[in-house]
């Protein structure tokens, strides 16, 4: 009895672990469309026109949501601006935007269109959820009137929101976000009032959603994840790709990793605006990811992932980004480097002159540290490891620290920094660190031709970025990304009239 018990007992809670895990995945997609633009004008066109090219719009993400659905996806998101574009006045955004009510009122725009004011993409979307039996994630524009009793009111009479919308499987309008972090040139769209934490409940997790340059902020990205705990998070981008640091997949998986969270990224597709690159990112890595400057194609991604991914034999464990790097005491700082622009940021190199080596570079209070041993040591090509402790961006500042190994664009170390999409060298292992002072790092591996390296690094919960047996195609850059949200100054724009 006694001897057998346990085994008894194993195999019960093995099979109820089983059924925990099989029942708690569910199937995401993620569409990126390629949007039909409006012509370019100052001026607003007629109601009807604005209608019938957010139609056009709307027909293609018909047939991404209705491939999802077959393939048996719980719920879809589309990119921001995925409805109208991008290039528009404030004035000429107008006739685009819906007054969209707080999900409160409880409504299916399917079944009761007439409810408020015309509402015909709200009511279109609601009817491809409520028919596909699939919540929809989409971004478009809201409007809220306003008058003199509000002084912030602007001078036409109305707020103009970056919003996203989610309909339930039943059309149900279920969450309503206002982009809070707006990028620079959306001079279309006002600012809300005070940043909104959108969560809703399903029975295959707790999401929350923000929108495409929301992802670099504390608010409302961290207190999601940190504070409300959700277990998805819904991102509707329109990200244009900015090397080394900052493309779409590349950032997009390492916040999924560093937050412990899954993000369903949705990027609009525009090859000469530099947008593509979309995915189902997990903490443990990509589920899909998608990245074509090619082709002017949209592309459906479906796939499996955790409802839950904190209770996933995979989650990563905790990290502590600066153990290892401010415990060892053998390395000493290199006397050879010299400063570098990458975009607008002088970052501190040094060469890696030798196959194999270790490094250290220092700014202000970060030094970064990289064990390496490359394949071959080519001569035509150059890889320095940098560090960045500063504030970032020329409007809106915000705060890096930045240690990475990159190859430079050519032999000439100027060129360090700067764009380069393809490269040569082999590294057999690495290992990269450094002492933030952030809590908030995301490990990026990026490889040539923009390919992630899904399961070919670990992250030590020592804060160690690590491969020991080299990688599918050669390494463009190696980085730990932090932000230091704490050091971030008070934003320009936002609040001010
Ligand atoms: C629209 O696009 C044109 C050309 O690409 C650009 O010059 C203009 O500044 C853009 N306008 C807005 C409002 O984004
Ligand atoms: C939804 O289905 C109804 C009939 O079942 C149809 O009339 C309507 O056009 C469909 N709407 C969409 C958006 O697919
Ligand atoms: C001004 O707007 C508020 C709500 O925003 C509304 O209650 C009020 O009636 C409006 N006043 C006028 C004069 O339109
Ligand atoms: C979400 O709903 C589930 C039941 O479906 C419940 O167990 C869980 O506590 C809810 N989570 C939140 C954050 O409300
Ligand atoms: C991280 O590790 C460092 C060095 O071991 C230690 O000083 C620090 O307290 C740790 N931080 C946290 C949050 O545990
Ligand atoms: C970066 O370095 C350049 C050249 O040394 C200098 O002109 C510039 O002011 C520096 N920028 C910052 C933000 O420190
Ligand atoms: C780099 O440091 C490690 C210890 O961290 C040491 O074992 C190794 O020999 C060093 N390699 C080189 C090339 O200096
Ligand atoms: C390392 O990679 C080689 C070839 O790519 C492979 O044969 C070997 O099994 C790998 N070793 C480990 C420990 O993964």
């Amino acid at each position: 009895m006694m001897s057998l018990q346990p085994h008894l007992y194993a195999m019960i809670s093995a099979l109820s672990v089983l059924q925990v895990f099989a029942s708690d995945m569910y199937t995401a997609a993620v569409y990126e469309h390629a949007v039909i633009l409006p012509d370019v004008t100052d001026k607003p066109v007629p109601l009807d026109e604005a209608l019938i090219l957010m139609n056009r719009n709307i027909d293609v993400l018909e047939v991404a949501i209705k491939e999802a659905a077959q393939q048996g996806a719980h719920i879809i998101v589309t990119p921001e601006d995925g409805i109208y574009g991008w290039n528009f006045t404030r004035e000429a955004l107008y006739p685009y935007l819906e007054d969209i009510p707080d999900p409160q009122v409880n409504w299916i725009p399917c079944t009761n269109p007439q409810r408020f004011a015309p509402a015909p993409v709200q009511e279109r979307l609601s009817c491809l959820a409520r028919n596909n039996s699939i919540y929809v994630v989409a971004n478009m524009g809201d409007k809220k009137p306003c008058n003199c009793s509000d002084p912030k009111c602007p001078r036409d009479g109305y707020y103009q929101y970056n919003t996203n919308v989610v309909f339930d499987s039943q059309g149900k309008l279920v969450a309503r976000y206002h982009k809070y972090n707006l990028f620079r040139s959306e001079t279309q769209f006002d600012y809300p009032k005070e940043v909104e934490m959108v969560t809703f409940n399903t029975t295959f997790g707790n999401f929350g959603i923000f929108t495409c340059f929301d992802i670099l902020f504390h608010d409302p990205a961290v207190v999601l994840v940190k504070k409300l705990h959700v277990d998805t998070v819904l991102f509707p981008t329109a990200w244009m790709n900015v090397l080394p640091f900052l493309t779409a997949i590349e950032i997009h998986s390492a916040w999924a990793t560093g937050m412990g969270v899954n993000l369903l990224a949705s990027n609009t597709h525009n090859t000469l605006m530099a947008m593509t690159g979309s995915g189902i990112y997990a903490p443990d890595g990509p589920r899909a990811y998608h990245y074509d400057m090619e082709t002017e194609n949209g592309h459906l991604l479906t796939t499996q992932l955790s409802s839950y991914p904190h209770l996933s034999p995979t989650y990563p464990a905790a990290v502590n980004w600066s153990s290892y790097a401010t415990s060892i005491k053998q390395f000493h700082v290199d006397k050879n480097t010299f400063m570098g622009a990458v975009h607008r940021d002088n970052f501190t190199f040094t060469e890696l002159i030798t196959i194999a080596g270790n490094h250290t570079v220092c700014q202000k209070d970060l030094c970064c540290h990289l064990i390496y041993r490359m394949v071959e040591k080519r001569e035509d090509e150059v890889y320095v490891l940098g560090a960045f402790d500063g504030l970032h961006g020329s409007v809106i500042k915000y705060y890096w620290q930045i240690c990475t190994l990159l190859k430079c664009k050519r032999m000439d170390l100027k060129t360090c920094g700067q764009p380069v999409t393809t490269t040569q060298t082999r590294f057999e292992a690495f290992s990269l660190s450094g002492t933030f002072g952030t809590k908030y790092v995301f490990p990026e591996v990026l490889l040539s031709g923009l390919r992630l390296a899904p399961g070919e690094f670990q992250v030590l919960n020592d804060g160690r970025l690590k491969n020991n047996n080299g990688t599918a195609k050669p390494i463009l850059t190696v980085t730990l990304f932090g932000r230091y949200y704490e050091k971030d100054p008070p934003h320009p724009l936002r609040n001010s009239p």
